[in-house]
């Protein structure tokens, strides 16, 4: 090597460490993943509708709620807001990495130390779309919870770290779960079949959370958990009306919209730097346990709600359990809890799947722990410069 070589290359190792250290100094608080122990998630900020829904309806004018019995019956504190008998599957990737209970974003005690292992912004009946949602009041829509997450979330997360969230929020997962609403009380229920085609309407489903999700990016979120949409159509609704849909119609929507989510998310991955994503094939889940035997499963019951659910004509909706109405005994053995979300048990295989899973079937192209261990790309090689350390 020349020396003018020699010297340039001490000057880039001098550069180097001067950035790591003085990175390190002011990152205590900040970019948790470089402490040198691996990479520990500090949270968990989530989006979507019910399924991942944990009390945010509670404080919305909405007639989807889940803040009475049946729901939380096996909830360690009762009814909460979780749509379902027992933990959601949030909860159960926070068991899985160790995290404390997420707390919603429309609860007014959300603030202070409470939000820095995340916040929950999920809303039940909310879609992507704006107006999915509004046939039962207020939802927050997607926009909006990303919406309030840079705005609100963000500025108190950098307060209480005291750093750039663009430096702290790759110790987080970004965890996504939204949809099926849009196809259930939206497209199907509002007939825009006759205006729409469904190729066309989930085109633009895709393109408007490409946007959500590339916004997430732009703030900092570089591990993004994603779920696919459930088989919608094996949900039992009670007496469901055509106004939502054959459960074909259902299933064959949900397959194209997890189709082009796919395709969506490689190409995130291959545009944006340091973008890293599982997507949870709820749909190959929910339908390995549908068609497995209930000796292997234990799910005896795979088409009822485990709770009372009135019917249009008996007043309800064909979804939500009766306030204080009856429920089964033995909730493992039921694969639904009212007539569109999963029970506890159900939720448990999904979240096992979602973290452990080898298999690109059920989690893809990794699985949660992998995704949460990964190691991110900290230095980048520039062409005709060499290392760089990234932001
Ligand atoms: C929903 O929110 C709007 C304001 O954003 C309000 O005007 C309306 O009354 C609310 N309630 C329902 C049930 O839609
Ligand atoms: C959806 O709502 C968000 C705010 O909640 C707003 O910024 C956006 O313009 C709306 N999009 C459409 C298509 O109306
Ligand atoms: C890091 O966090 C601690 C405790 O939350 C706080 O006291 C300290 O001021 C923070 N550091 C910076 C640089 O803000
Ligand atoms: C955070 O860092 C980014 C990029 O380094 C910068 O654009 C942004 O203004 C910073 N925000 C704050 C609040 O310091
Ligand atoms: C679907 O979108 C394409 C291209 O934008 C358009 O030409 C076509 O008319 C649309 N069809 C329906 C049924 O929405
Ligand atoms: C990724 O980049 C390619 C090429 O620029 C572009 O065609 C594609 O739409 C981008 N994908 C997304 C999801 O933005």
């Amino acid at each position: 090597m020349t020396e003018r070589g020699s010297k340039l290359l001490c000057l880039y190792l001098s550069l180097i460490f001067a950035s790591v250290s003085s990175s390190s100094a002011d990152a205590d608080n900040c970019s948790f993943t470089n402490n040198g122990v691996g990479n520990k998630i500090q949270g968990l900020f989530v989006f979507g509708s019910s399924l991942v829904d944990n009390g945010n309806n509670n404080f919305l004018e909405t007639r989807s709620k889940a803040d009475y019995l049946p729901y939380g019956i096996d909830f360690p504190s009762g009814p909460s807001g979780r749509f379902t008998n027992n933990k959601n599957v949030i909860d159960l990737l926070c068991d899985q990495l160790k995290l404390p209970l997420i707390p919603p974003f429309q609860d007014p005690s959300t603030k202070g130390s409470k939000i820095v292992h995340g916040v929950n912004h999920a809303s039940g009946a909310s879609g992507i779309l704006n107006d999915t949602g509004s046939i039962a009041g207020n939802a927050t829509s997607l926009s909006q919870q990303v919406l309030d997450f840079e705005e609100v979330t963000l500025a108190n997360l950098e307060a209480q770290l005291g750093c750039n969230c663009s430096q702290s929020l790759p110790s987080y997962l970004i965890v996504v779960g939204v949809g099926g609403n849009d196809y259930m009380l939206n497209y199907f229920l509002r007939k825009l079949y006759i205006q729409i085609s469904i190729e066309n309407f989930t085109a633009n489903l895709i393109a408007s959370l490409a946007q959500k999700l590339q916004k997430l990016h732009s703030l900092g979120g570089r591990k993004f958990v994603v779920m696919s949409l459930m088989p919608l159509g094996y949900s039992p609704v009670i007496n469901r009306p055509n106004i939502i849909g054959t459960p074909s119609q259902l299933n064959n929507a949900a397959q194209l919209y997890n189709d082009r989510l796919k395709t969506l998310l490689d190409s995130l991955r291959s545009n944006l730097s340091d973008f890293s994503f599982v997507l949870i094939n709820q749909y190959n889940i929910i339908s390995s346990l549908t068609y497995s035997p209930p000796s292997r499963t234990g799910f005896t019951d795979i088409r009822n709600p485990c709770c009372a659910v009135a019917s249009l004509s008996q007043g309800g909706n064909g979804i939500s359990c009766d306030r204080g109405g009856k429920v089964c005994g033995d909730r493992t053995a039921y694969m639904y809890f009212d007539g569109l979300h999963p029970t506890g048990a159900v939720n448990i295989e999904i979240a096992t799947k979602a973290y452990d899973s080898t298999l690109q079937s059920d989690a893809y192209p990794i699985n949660v722990r992998q995704l949460a261990q990964q190691q991110l790309k900290r230095f980048i090689r520039k062409p005709g410069i060499g290392l760089v350390l990234t932001a």
